[in-house]
């Protein structure tokens, strides 16, 4: 080899290095940057999909969750996506739903922030793995999905609600809450699919006279659909009681009759939340097989088993529910409303804005009965 050519290619090693070390700085400053943003002080939870942190914003001191998905499998893949989608799709906050801070995606310790829609090409590998329903990348790899979120310290709505005594007043606040929150995800066309006690979670917070005013956020994401496809009519406005799903998805003590048959709409939603309002204002209880633990959820009994409302409403659309269960548990508005938002036709249920409406009302009047 001539003198000349063994400089050139000694010049491209040379640089050929430097490059490969600089990537390597990268990859450890994207790391570092990321890890030394958030401080995970401890596990608060831990689902089926995931690991939830409390932990702190370094920077600022404020309290995040942290809820960290490893992406497996394409289920888990699957149900990442999900949340970051409908999360990310929000564009304004509410007081009542759980807001995402960011998602970041690590990769063997490479880090970067997810966004919507993104061309990286971390992210389009999982996009296809959710597609394809199997593994579009390296399954060596591990790819971790990190969603920081704000921290709730009050526990879930069952253990909040189960660990005091009834009280009107906070049922009241909490039907208000939830309603609210409901209309705001469907004015956004997002179906939930997984309403139930254990996905609503509190905030502790203080009036300004320094009694304990607990704010809900509905969170959990994970089954949640995204409806952005308008009417047929492109001058209609998009409805998301228009947008029929087929996924059969939920929990069974709250899922509507049309879920179990797989052809429904966001109506499936208020169904759940029918299930949810009605135990919480007559604290009707059950034990979950599976965890022992006691969950707030009405359903019927037949032959000394409980049996899910909607299975039963499916077999027996034409089944009265005996609401209120307990004589003078709640005013006429009410049992006229629950029974509404349980009836086995989704149509005959009040979407979600009108469901708000009438919440409202029925709170004002509780009010002037209190006083
Ligand atoms: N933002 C949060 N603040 C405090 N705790 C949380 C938060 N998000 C989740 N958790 C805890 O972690 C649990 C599981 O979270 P969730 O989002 O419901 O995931 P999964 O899909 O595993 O059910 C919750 O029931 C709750 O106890
Ligand atoms: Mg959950």
């Amino acid at each position: 080899m001539k003198k000349t050519e063994k400089k050139r290619q000694r010049r491209r090693q040379v640089a050929a290095a430097a490059a490969a070390e600089a990537e390597a700085r990268r990859k450890e400053r994207m790391v570092s940057r990321s890890q030394a943003k958030y401080e995970l002080i401890q596990e608060v939870g831990r689902g089926s999909y995931g690991v939830v942190y409390e932990a702190v914003t370094r920077s600022t001191g404020a309290r995040v969750a942290v809820k960290k998905i490893r992406c497996h499998s394409p289920e888990n893949v699957e149900l990442a996506l999900r949340e970051f989608w409908a999360l990310s799709s929000i564009q304004s906050q509410h007081p009542n739903v759980i807001h995402l801070e960011e998602c970041v995606l690590q990769r063997d310790g490479l880090a970067q922030r997810m966004s919507h829609g993104s061309s990286s090409s971390l992210y389009l590998e999982l996009v296809e793995t959710s597609l394809k329903g199997e593994i579009a990348f390296d399954p060596q790899c591990a790819y971790y999905l990190w969603f920081v979120m704000d921290f709730c310290d009050g526990g879930d709505m069952n253990a909040y609600l189960l660990s005091r005594k009834p009280s009107r007043r906070t049922n009241t606040s909490f039907m208000l809450q939830l309603g609210s929150a409901l209309a705001f995800l469907h004015r956004n066309q997002i179906i939930h699919r997984d309403l139930k006690p254990d996905n609503i979670l509190i905030s502790q917070g203080r009036t300004a006279t320094g009694s304990p005013e607990p704010t809900l956020k509905v969170a959990d994401f994970g089954l949640s659909k995204v409806c952005s496809t308008s009417g047929l009519n492109s001058e209609e406005p998009a409805s998301v009681n228009k947008c029929f799903l087929s996924t059969a998805c939920g929990t069974d003590f709250y899922m509507a009759p049309e879920v179990w048959e797989g052809h429904y709409t966001a109506k499936a939603d208020i169904f759940a939340l029918g299930i949810i309002i009605w135990a919480m204002v007559e604290r009707i209880t059950f034990v979950d097989v599976e965890t022992q633990k006691e969950l707030l959820g009405s359903y019927v009994q037949q032959g000394g088993e409980i049996v899910p409302l909607g299975e039963a409403l499916l077999e027996n659309p034409k089944m009265e529910l005996l609401i209120p269960a307990r004589k003078k548990s709640m005013n006429a508005n009410m049992k006229q409303l629950i029974r509404e938002m349980l009836s086995a036709n989704p149509q005959e249920r009040p979407d979600a804005f009108e469901l708000e409406l009438r919440l409202v009302r029925i709170a004002c009047r509780e009010l002037d009965w209190d006083t």
